[in-house]
């Protein structure tokens, strides 16, 4: 096993209800600023109960964060938050609100172009303490400290971490996720799948648990994720769900063991040029990569085939290729298309893809860092 440190202060409230727990959890004195998205909260009954849960304090709100939210909207909640006087942030919504809250936390102490927070990783010395309400079980970002932005002017869409954002507490409550669409389901089974995939799919260092862990929460999500979507009232299904989500990146499975983010970066070009849902374009990249590397992970994709899928009859190299297609068959089975033509996208797009991430300087993914620039354009055309 690798060295480690692990440090993971977010205090989870789970389960129905405890959304009346904002009322003990937020500093009676507190100055907050509600965020959220679109709109949902106020069509599922969750910004009522916040209302009622809130009652008497100071409270302003901010509407408006869009799915892959923009610096360009972050910076008007940094200036409302500003000139309020705010020193309690209260994301409400899926990882996009969240994402975005951790932004402002981090930019209304901030001197200087905020973007740098993102864009060069400036040092985040201070942020403004924040808490969540999440409603959409996918990214994890109720529980660790990373926060993926868009500049909205160049499209570019990266990622800061802080512990700094880290919330103080999030609140899980499955009843809130009854509300979404079957995609937005989808999506987060595939983006949770990933997520543990990439912790998880490299080469063996002698972690055990750490493998074992993130076996039960693929297993999970292959028996939740479709109930969900069959019983959308199955609120075993959803809390199920919720908590695999959660559990998928809170630093845990990954601690002491290498990774490989490889799809999220690509995913993450994908969805800043085609506007493709972040968890939809991992369903794209992750079979493409793990073909690509499958000479590398063979190990380890052996073990997968074995424990995930069942498959141990039959030499080694038809049981890899099992794996990737019934990694594939997943996703699609959870209303999850798995290649750029589902969404009309053609091969003109990879040079832009490449050009793009390696603009940004050398390109050296994966756990032995050898995807490089041509690497990654073999790789798309694979998800042709
Ligand atoms: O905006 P509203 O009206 O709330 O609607 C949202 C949005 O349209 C809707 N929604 C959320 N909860 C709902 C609901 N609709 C009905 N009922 C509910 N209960 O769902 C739509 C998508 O929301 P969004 O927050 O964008 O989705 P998701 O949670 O998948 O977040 C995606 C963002 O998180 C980033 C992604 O890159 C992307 O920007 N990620 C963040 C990570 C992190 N912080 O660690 C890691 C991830 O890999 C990911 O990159
Ligand atoms: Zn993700």
């Amino acid at each position: 096993m690798q060295n480690f440190t692990f440090h993971n202060p977010v205090k989870i409230l789970f389960g129905q209800g405890q959304i009346r727990a904002l009322a003990t959890e937020i500093p009676p004195a507190a100055r907050i600023l509600l965020t959220y998205g679109g709109g949902s909260i106020r069509s599922n009954g969750v910004y009522d109960q916040i209302q009622q849960a809130l009652k008497g304090r100071v409270l302003f709100e901010f509407g408006g964060i869009e799915p892959n939210p923009t610096l360009e909207t972050l910076n008007r909640a940094v200036a409302l938050a500003r000139a309020e006087g705010i020193d309690f942030l209260l994301a409400v919504g899926g990882g996009s609100v969240l994402d975005g809250t951790k932004f402002i936390a981090a930019a209304i102490p901030f001197a200087g172009d905020s973007w740098q927070i993102v864009a060069s990783h400036a040092p985040v010395t201070q942020a403004i303490p924040m808490g969540t309400v999440l409603t959409l079980p996918a990214t994890g970002s109720e529980m660790n400290g990373t926060a993926v932005i868009t500049r909205g002017a160049t499209r570019e869409k990266l990622y800061f971490s802080s512990p700094l954002v880290m919330p103080r507490f999030s609140i899980l409550d499955p009843e809130t996720t009854f509300s979404l669409s079957e995609r937005q389901v989808g999506n987060g089974v595939a983006d949770a799948f990933t997520h543990v995939v990439e912790q998880y799919l490299t080469y063996p260092v002698n972690a055990p648990l750490q493998d074992r862990m993130a076996e039960a929460i693929l297993l999970t999500l292959i028996e939740e994720g479709p109930k969900t979507l069959a019983q959308p009232e199955d609120y075993d299904a959803r809390a199920n769900l919720m908590w695999c989500a959660t559990l998928a990146l809170n630093g845990l499975i990954g601690a002491g063991v290498p990774q490989d983010w490889t799809t999220h970066a690509i995913g993450h070009e994908l969805t800043a040029l085609h506007g493709i849902d972040h968890g939809r374009t991992l369903a794209i990249v992750l079979p493409a990569v793990l073909q690509h590397q499958r000479k590398r992970k063979r190990a380890k994709l052996l073990q997968y085939a074995e424990r995930i899928w069942g498959l141990r009859a039959g030499d080694e190299e038809s049981r890899i290729d099992g794996a990737i297609e019934k990694t594939r068959a997943f996703f699609e089975s959870v209303g999850v298309p798995t290649r750029l033509a589902d969404y009309s996208v053609s091969a003109e797009t990879i040079p832009v893809v490449v050009e793009r991430l390696a603009g940004r300087g050398p390109v050296a993914l994966g756990e032995h860092q050898d995807i490089d620039a041509a690497a990654v354009g073999r790789i798309l055309a694979l998800s042709l």
